[in-house]
């Protein structure tokens, strides 16, 4: 008998590559619900819906992601609330009602970016990307670990800390991913975000030179690369909990441009520039590399944007 997996937010970055990957393996029998199926807020018409479908385990790659809007206006903060927070507080009470593994996926936006160095276990987000060598030669990797403590620094990330505490509250059966800076092909409906890499394609070709932050690292993760991750994770039968599965490589948005402009071959002058060169509403972890201590590493993000950019 296939498992019965309802996938949630089906027509986002993630949710479509979520949605393609379960749907060609005959041990799923997929449902993909988004906005149009559903409005998963209205938790009277869409606890119905779930009481129905009766999975055995939901994905919900459903998200409210405007950083900067949720900052600046009340509204907003209250619709992402109601995504980030309510909507995994209502899923993972009812994973433990109906019986079905609950995955959930949060962001590196959670630490506030104050580390300081310690050594590391094993792997981390990057091959050789935010390793350095320590007096003894021994490899250290600076970044948080899955276990480390979040301290929210916006709107955003409180809205998604409250969503991973609820989650690991109420939920027995979980798996928490947190991810960061996701990229690949846009979602379906018409507000959703381009990746940022598109955008910076664009700015490289109209102009004479690009500015771009220099001092937020962070790592990048590819939607498809996560989505086969998610996959191998809820089959390897692993311990539920947290987990941190993005692409392998620490790098700034500056750094990661000047790969961009390397692989397309743009000669576009890029312009290394600190955060406070572009004001934004809500505040950014200067540094927030997840480190990935439990699983296989995920391919470094330079293949994963070669295979991105070939597939556009
Ligand atoms: N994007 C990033 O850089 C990033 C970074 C860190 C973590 N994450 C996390 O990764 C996960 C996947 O993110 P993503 O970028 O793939 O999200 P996304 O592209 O914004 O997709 C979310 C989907 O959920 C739908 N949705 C929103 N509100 C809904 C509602 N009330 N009822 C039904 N459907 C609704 C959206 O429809 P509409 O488009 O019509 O609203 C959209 O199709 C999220 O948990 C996100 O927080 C993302």
């Amino acid at each position: 008998m296939p498992k019965k997996l309802l996938i949630l937010g089906s027509q986002g970055m993630l949710g479509q590559e979520l949605s393609k990957l379960f749907a060609v393996d005959a041990a799923y029998a997929v449902t993909a619900w988004d906005r149009e199926d559903v409005d998963m807020t209205d938790f009277a018409v869409f606890g119905a819906r779930l009481e129905a479908e009766k999975p055995d385990i939901v994905i919900n790659a459903a998200a409210y992601n405007a950083v900067d809007l949720c900052e600046a206006d009340d509204a907003e903060y209250a619709k992402a609330l109601a995504l980030n927070r309510d909507l995994p507080d209502f899923l993972a009470k009812k994973s433990v009602e109906q019986g079905f593994i609950l995955v959930h996926y949060s962001s590196d936006y959670v630490f506030d970016g104050t580390l300081t160095e310690s050594p590391m276990k094993t792997g981390c987000c990057g091959g050789g990307c935010c390793g350095n060598k320590g007096s003894s030669g021994s490899t250290t990797k600076l970044g948080y670990a899955e276990d480390a403590l979040p301290n929210p620094l916006s709107r955003y990330a409180e809205t998604k800390y409250a969503g991973e505490r609820v989650v690991q509250e109420h939920a027995k059966k979980y798996y928490l991913i947190r991810l960061s800076k996701l990229f690949g092909k846009a979602g379906v409906s018409p507000e959703a975000k381009r990746s940022f890499f598109e955008i910076m394609l664009e700015a490289g070709q109209s102009k004479s030179e690009v500015k771009v932050v220099d001092s937020e690292k962070s790592c990048f993760t590819y939607a498809p690369d996560l989505a086969q991750a998610t996959k191998e994770l809820i089959e390897s039968g692993d311990a539920w909990g947290i987990y941190h599965l993005p692409n392998s490589g620490g790098v700034t948005w500056y750094q990661v441009v000047q790969e961009l402009y390397d692989q397309v071959g743009l000669a576009t002058p890029i312009i290394p520039v600190g955060s406070e060169a572009f004001p934004r509403p809500a505040k950014r972890p200067r540094y927030s590399v997840l480190l990935n201590t439990k699983r296989p590493p995920l391919r470094p993000y330079q293949e994963a944007l070669r295979e991105f950019l070939q597939e556009k």
